[in-house]
């Protein structure tokens, strides 16, 4: 088990952490648009660690990144909204510095009043921070005598600021510890995959098998049905000699699929019948086909009713859900049905008293869409990095933390 922010306060017991500059890595990597922030939920959810860590009188220290600017600075790329609008929602002094290392910070971390976070900028405009520049984390850990990450989105880069940082702190006698977004979301993701309660219903969707495949082999085992939809389904009805049209279809993963299929026996469930048009198009005319009567000139652009009504089911009568992955074109209102069905059957399901968990990125943007996000156990922020979580692989920014019983 990981230490975590309670236990790292309760640890100082009354030597508390007053006045202790502690450096909290999180995930602001916000969508935006005309610089405003258009999806604030990875910052809401990080707002108690911080109004945690404020009302213990630290200093508190973010890092971020935002993009992918390439180790150098760039405007279009800056956490300035970003700290503008954590000094509106936070019930914390908040400042900026527009440098993420150097001089600049060291001064305004100085300067920074117990209860009060500062905001660095973009840590991508770094070299160093996705080479893992052990230098770079020695220059942060420097003024930093803890740290706390949320950034669990970022858990599965091996980066200066996730990693570098909390283990130059670590080796200077501090703790690296998960605040309490992190804590919440090793929570939910973690007892899926070692104790979920049971029926254990996973599901699956997105355009390709190819990311998701150590996914299904980390999951096969442990699931007790594991449903399939989206563009990765077109793959599986290759694999079983169905007509797939002009469909998206990875012909070098048909083998792969067959495999499954066979492994996976009854627990695999495929889409029955599917949405399809002449084009995947916002404007085409659509109909409602069996997966057997896809016409050669037609493309699957969604799971039809009967999937819908048969998936809803799976999920009514499960005691853990996971699913990962829109269950067809959603952004297209033609093909966005599936998907918004699905999102209703996991609120449907929370509400019913199963634990249903939502991997982040586009089935999140789904439960947005279908206005049931606040109704579903536990929506990730996490999108590639949950992925990876639910294959089974080492987060590094999970792993580097520091043991619960460390310390005495
Ligand atoms: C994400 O949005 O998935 C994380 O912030 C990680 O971003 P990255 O894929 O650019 O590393």
């Amino acid at each position: 088990m990981k230490k975590t922010l309670d236990q790292l306060l309760a640890g100082h017991g009354a030597s508390t952490l007053a006045g202790r500059t502690v450096a909290v890595r999180v995930d602001f990597n916000v969508p935006l648009s005309d610089g405003r922030i258009t999806d604030t939920i990875r910052i809401d959810r990080a707002l108690a660690t911080l109004e945690r860590l404020s009302e213990a009188r630290c200093r508190t220290v973010l890092l971020s990144h935002l993009g992918r600017p390439d180790g150098a600075p760039d405007p279009e790329f800056s956490l300035r909204p970003v700290a503008n609008y954590l000094s509106e929602r936070g019930r914390f002094p908040t400042h900026f510095c527009p440098q993420p290392s150097g001089s600049d910070v060291d001064a305004a971390v100085a300067d920074l009043a117990e209860g009060d976070v500062l905001l660095l900028e973009n840590t991508r405009f770094l070299e160093g921070e996705t080479a893992n520049d052990p230098a770079l984390g020695q220059a942060w850990a420097a003024w930093a005598d803890h740290f706390v990450t949320d950034a669990f989105g970022t858990a599965h880069r091996a980066h200066a600021s996730t990693h570098a940082l909390p283990a130059a702190i670590k080796a200077k006698g501090g703790q690296a510890v998960a605040g309490y977004l992190m804590e919440r979301e090793l929570r939910y993701l973690g007892a899926a995959l070692t104790t979920p309660e049971r029926p254990f219903v996973a599901v699956l969707g997105g355009a390709k098998i190819t990311g998701k495949i150590e996914v299904i082999e980390s999951l096969l085992p442990k699931a007790d049905a594991l449903l399939i939809g989206g563009a990765m389904a077109n793959t599986f009805f290759a694999a079983l000699g169905l007509e797939t049209g002009t469909s998206l279809v990875e012909a070098d993963k048909t083998e792969l699929a067959r495999d499954l299929l066979t492994r996976g026996g009854t627990k695999l469930v495929l889409p029955v019948d599917v949405v399809c048009a002449d084009r995947i198009d916002p404007g085409a005319e659509t109909r409602v086909a069996d997966r057997s009567r896809v016409e050669a000139t037609e493309a699957i652009g969604d799971v039809g009713p009967d999937t819908r009504a048969l998936f809803r089911e799976h999920l009514m009568g499960a005691g853990t859900v996971v699913w990962n992955g829109p269950m067809g074109v959603f952004e297209m209102p033609p093909f966005a049905a599936g998907t918004i069905a699905m999102a209703e059957a996991a609120a449907d399901a929370s509400k019913a008293g199963t634990t249903v968990i939502v991997g982040g990125g586009d089935s999140a943007a789904a439960a947005e869409a279908a206005g049931v996000a606040d109704e579903i156990t536990h929506i990730s922020t996490g999108g590639g990095a949950s992925l990876e979580f639910l294959a089974g692989r080492t987060l590094p920014g999970v792993e580097i933390l520091s043991e619960a019983d460390a310390e005495a």
